[in-house]
């Protein structure tokens, strides 16, 4: 095991009508709040008016900036850091997915930032002071409530970077399985391939003596496994979102990677497809991930029959290893299948044309990966086994 430090400052409210509260827990942090959120849904399924109604109940005034895409755009950010200026803006309150809680992260650290707020994500410039961020999350997948992380797409390049940074988490984070009622179902399959990708990045590890936090994954994926389809047949069961949501939680909340090396390979790949395709990310990692796992499994075999046995319980003559390892893969597959997702690119109509870029970016100058060090053309080996 690796010598490690555990860190996680977001406070996480959870359950059943939790974001009636969230007015009081901004109060102890804001003067003027950035209320940021995305598209259509929030007005829609009532959202937007219970936080704002509580935002008003707590006497704390707001600005507001919606309009985030999937795959949040540098633009829109630029926009925000603008208004948190001009309305001298102490706190921002994200109400969405990864997309909003992202962009909201970059808001943060660029409000209080002379400089471009890019110069994070592409010069490895690390962010010194930020805005607080709180969290109401209406859908579990990207884990970004209580990640040190944050993905944003600068439109004119076709780059998708991100940058991490301790001060990025945010302060608190208010998850009610019930604000997942609306979702449509190819945003929970969608949610629920990178959830699962979040725990696998962790898990495919060479490092020895990792017994916890393998258990600790592996009790994650299972209960992934079991509890997202049932939200597919009934969309209000309280009780699967709970588990659900909590999953997507324990994904990415740092705890599943202590002490081993992580890969994260699959995730920079699917950043290079999503930059350009415009896909939801966990659509995009659902084709990607099989794909690497191909590539790579012959480099520590064990692991693979290890996640083929307890997680998709494969229960092949154990002598037979690389059937047992392909049927694991193959059993991954079904399931992103049987939540309807797509996995392989042929399906969502993308060729080969950009390989060669996204495998250059993917390295950026280096290697891509923890598990197996990949270069520019393992990546486009990976993406042609994707096809
Ligand atoms: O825009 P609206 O109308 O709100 O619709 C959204 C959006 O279309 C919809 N939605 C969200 N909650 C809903 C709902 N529709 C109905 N009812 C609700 N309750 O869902 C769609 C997807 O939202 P988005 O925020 O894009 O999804 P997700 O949470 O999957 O976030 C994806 C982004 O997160 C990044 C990804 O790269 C991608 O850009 N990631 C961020 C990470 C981090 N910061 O730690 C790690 C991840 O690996 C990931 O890379
Ligand atoms: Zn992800």
């Amino acid at each position: 095991m690796q010598n490690f430090e555990s860190y996680n400052p977001t406070r996480i409210i959870f359950g059943k009508d939790t974001h009636v509260q969230v007015g009081m827990e901004t109060a102890k942090y804001a003067k003027k709040v950035l209320l940021h959120y995305g598209g259509k849904s929030l007005k829609a399924n009532g959202t937007y008016d219970v936080v704002v109604d509580s935002l008003q109940r707590a006497g704390i005034p707001f600005v507001e900036l919606g309009g985030v895409k999937s795959n949040p755009r540098l633009s829109l950010v630029e926009e925000g850091i603008q208004l948190c200026r001009e309305e001298q803006v102490d706190f921002i309150l994200a109400v969405g997915g990864g997309s909003v809680i992202d962009s909201a992260k970059t808001i943060a650290v660029g409000a209080c930032y002379d400089g471009d707020v890019w110069d994070f994500f592409s010069k490895g410039k690390m962010p010194e002071q930020t805005l607080p961020v709180g969290v109401v999350l209406t859908i579990p997948a990207a884990g970004s409530e209580s990640s040190n992380g944050a993905v944003i797409t600068r439109e004119d390049t076709q780059e998708k970077r991100s940058f991490c940074s301790d001060i990025a988490y945010p302060v608190f984070a208010i998850l009610n399985p019930a604000l997942c009622y609306t979702l449509p179902k190819h945003q929970i399959a969608a949610g629920g391939a990178d959830i699962m990708a979040h725990i696998m990045e962790r898990y495919f590890s060479t490092e020895p003596h990792t017994d916890l936090s393998d258990h600790l994954c592996e009790a994650t994926m299972c209960t992934l496994v079991q509890e997202l389809p049932k939200v597919l047949v009934d969309v209000q069961d309280y009780d699967a979102w709970a588990e659900v949501m909590w999953t997507g939680n324990v994904a990415h909340n740092g705890l599943l990677g202590k002490g081993r090396i992580e890969d994260w390979a699959s995730h920079g790949i699917e950043h290079e497809i999503s930059a350009i395709y415009d896909i939801a990310h966990g659509a995009g990692l659902a084709i990607v991930f099989p794909a690497w796992m191909r590539y790579v499994s012959h480099i520590c075999p064990s692991r693979f029959v290890q996640f083929a046995v307890r997680v998709f319980h494969v229960d092949l003559p154990m002598a037979d290893t690389e059937a047992i390892v392909q049927e694991g893969i193959h059993r991954l597959e079904s399931f992103f299948r049987s939540l309807g997702l797509e996995t392989r690119l042929s399906e969502i109509n993308i060729g080969r044309e950009h390989f060669e870029a996204m495998g250059e970016k993917a390295c950026n100058g280096g290697t891509l990966g923890g598990f197996q060090k990949l270069s520019p053309a393992d990546v486009v080996k990976i993406l042609e086994l994707a096809l």
